[in-house]
């Protein structure tokens, strides 16, 4: 389970919300991982992979448009880390998923959480200058 929590608010109302989403699709994979009922979990990841990457495009697209407003410094390097993190869950090989189910949603989930914090705690809280 991962939770969002307060250490993670940046202040700004929609970029918070949409950060909170974020977690929710992190706890659709936690949830599949541990759901042991089912063996075939293949649509399912398909599903939270492509949840994943349609929010992630919205939420990135709106946090840079906030980020070029202010005229903040470092925005084309954090541009980087979203683009980096969109390649990683486009660039899928899906017959080793189907194969590697169990392992594959293990990996994503251990990538996604640690992004989540380390990018809102570090990256993003940066833009709003504390
Ligand atoms: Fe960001």
């Amino acid at each position: 389970m991962i939770q969002w929590s307060e250490e993670y608010r940046l202040g700004l109302a929609d970029i918070d919300e949409q950060h909170k989403n974020l977690f929710a699709i992190a706890n659709k994979a936690y949830d599949l991982l541990k759901n042991e009922l089912r063996t075939d979990k293949y649509d399912q990841i398909m599903e939270i992979l492509d949840e994943l990457r349609d929010y992630t495009v919205t939420h990135f697209s709106q946090e840079e448009e906030y980020m070029a407003s202010i005229g903040y410094p470092k925005l084309l390097s954090h541009k980087v880390q979203h683009s980096d993190f969109i390649e990683k869950i486009s660039n899928v090989d899906l017959n080793s998923v189907d194969a590697n189910q169990e392992k594959y949603l293990f990996d994503l989930l251990d990538f996604f959480a640690d992004w989540l914090v380390n990018h809102i705690l570090k990256t993003d809280r940066m833009y709003v200058g504390g």
